[in-house]
């Protein structure tokens, strides 16, 4: 088999063979084939696309590049969630604890972040003494005890992705719905969960800015989990301004632990709602999502979910006390309101804008050598929807430095007011099974 051919064949628009897949992702990942035709091919698939069956041995075959997790000791059918991300987006804190409080496992494996704010682990960090650099031993011992464990990304999982990932960040191959689709669901897979809920984000703040992108590539991962024998379900969810009023890291976990103990920050207790009762029926727990939202509810009210949380924080060694009392997560020296200009009403909040006004705090990392400061975040005061007189506070910054030019500048451009009454945006546009 040649390299050269299986680049003229998805040049004709030809699907490729199972064969000529896996000689393709072999190839690449040993380093027999170049970058060059590596890049050819990722830009045939990028004009031709892929069937479903196609994309489905492709993810199969990354997945098969490097190791898989093996969770076979953890009892019961484990579910795991991811986010195409978002800003504001801490559903995963709260869905967590949320769905182990009814009983079904969740073990989930989590990364750093770049750019904006930290991910899952950074935010977690905010938590004295937490760590997800635990054994794979205390990994699954953890989650049969207390049935939710968070672990960083280890070892040498789908490593074709990670060297095809990285070509086609420099080769303007990113975009291609197959290829996102089968990059993101191959780490999912090597991860070792029974089922999959995927949170599909769209809209400004998104990667996938319209409904229509969205939807294609949420089916084109349903499919993908559901060919390769995972129970898969997609939530598009909606990405037009950031999840809930708190982006950073403390303020983060502090929201989501809010949640849990029954405040209702409408979209975001929504959302992680949803995202848990579908996690639950995948499971097999419940019979169907309202059955397991009467459930999940019951738990936020009686305190079980919150609970839940600490004793998931404390045995990945962080301070407990922080979640019983949230006031002692890190916070910043300076509160500086960032004011409206004019009186409207919201009609736009631009969500990767606000991420990077945090990430100018120190909330993220710009290189991957950045050091996060945990304390540093912004609380959005107005959404879109609200009424806003002039000179009335957009959101609060809290810095370690008196005055934050950059972020007040950033989320000026972020906001934009109108005179005319404006909706508050759909959450959920669609279910995808
Ligand atoms: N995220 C991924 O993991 N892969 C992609 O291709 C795009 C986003």
């Amino acid at each position: 088999m040649r390299m050269y051919d299986i680049i003229v064949k998805k040049r004709e628009g030809n699907a490729l063979s199972e064969e000529e897949i896996k000689f393709f992702i072999e190839g690449y990942t040993s380093g027999e084939i170049p970058d060059y035709q590596a890049s050819a091919l990722a830009m045939a698939l990028y004009f031709q696309g892929m069937n479903g069956k196609e994309t489905a041995t492709l993810t199969q075959a990354m997945v098969d590049s490097g190791e898989t997790i093996d969770l076979s000791e953890i009892e019961g059918q484990i579910v795991d969630k991811h986010s195409t991300g978002g800003v504001g987006d801490k559903v995963t804190f709260i869905v967590g604890p949320l769905v182990a409080s009814v009983g079904v496992p969740v073990a989930k494996m989590s990364g750093r972040g770049l750019g904006h704010t930290g991910g899952t682990i950074d935010k977690l960090e905010a938590i004295a003494g937490f760590t997800t650099e635990i054994t794979k031993e205390e990994f699954i011992d953890n989650v049969n005890k207390h049935k939710l464990a968070v672990a960083g990304q280890t070892g040498n999982l789908a490593p074709a992705d990670k060297k095809l990932y990285a070509l086609r960040d420099v080769t303007g191959t990113v975009n291609s719905l197959p290829l996102i689709a089968s990059s993101i669901m191959s780490k999912k897979l090597a991860s070792g969960a029974d089922s999959i809920v995927l949170d599909v984000k769209t809209g400004s703040g998104a990667f996938m800015k319209t409904l229509e992108d969205s939807e294609a590539l949420a089916r084109e991962m349903v499919t993908i989990g559901n060919e390769l024998g995972k129970n898969t379900v997609a939530v598009i969810s909606d990405m037009n301004q950031p999840l809930g009023f708190e982006v950073g890291n403390a303020n983060e976990i502090r929201e989501a632990a809010e949640i849990l103990l029954g405040s209702n920050v409408e979209d975001l207790r929504e959302l992680s709602l949803e995202i848990s009762s579908h996690m639950c029926v995948l499971a097999g727990a419940f019979a169907d999502p309202a059955e397991a939202r009467r459930a999940l509810e019951e738990n936020i009210s009686n305190g079980k979910a919150h609970a839940k949380l600490k004793e998931f924080i404390e045995a990945q060694h962080g301070d407990g006390a922080m979640i019983d009392d949230l006031s002692q997560l890190p916070q910043a020296s300076y509160h500086v309101e960032v004011q409206a200009s004019k009186s409207g009403y919201v009609s736009e909040i631009d969500a990767e804008s606000i991420g990077v006004a945090a990430m100018y705090l120190g909330a993220g990392r710009q290189t991957k050598e950045d050091k996060i400061d945990h304390s540093v975040g912004i609380t959005l005061k107005k959404k879109i929807g609200d009424k806003v007189e002039e000179g009335e506070a957009l959101v609060v910054l809290h810095s370690n430095t008196g005055n934050p030019e950059d972020s007040i500048a950033k989320v000026e451009e972020a906001y934009t007011i109108s005179s005319k009454e404006t909706k508050s945006p759909t959450l959920i546009h669609n279910i995808i099974k």
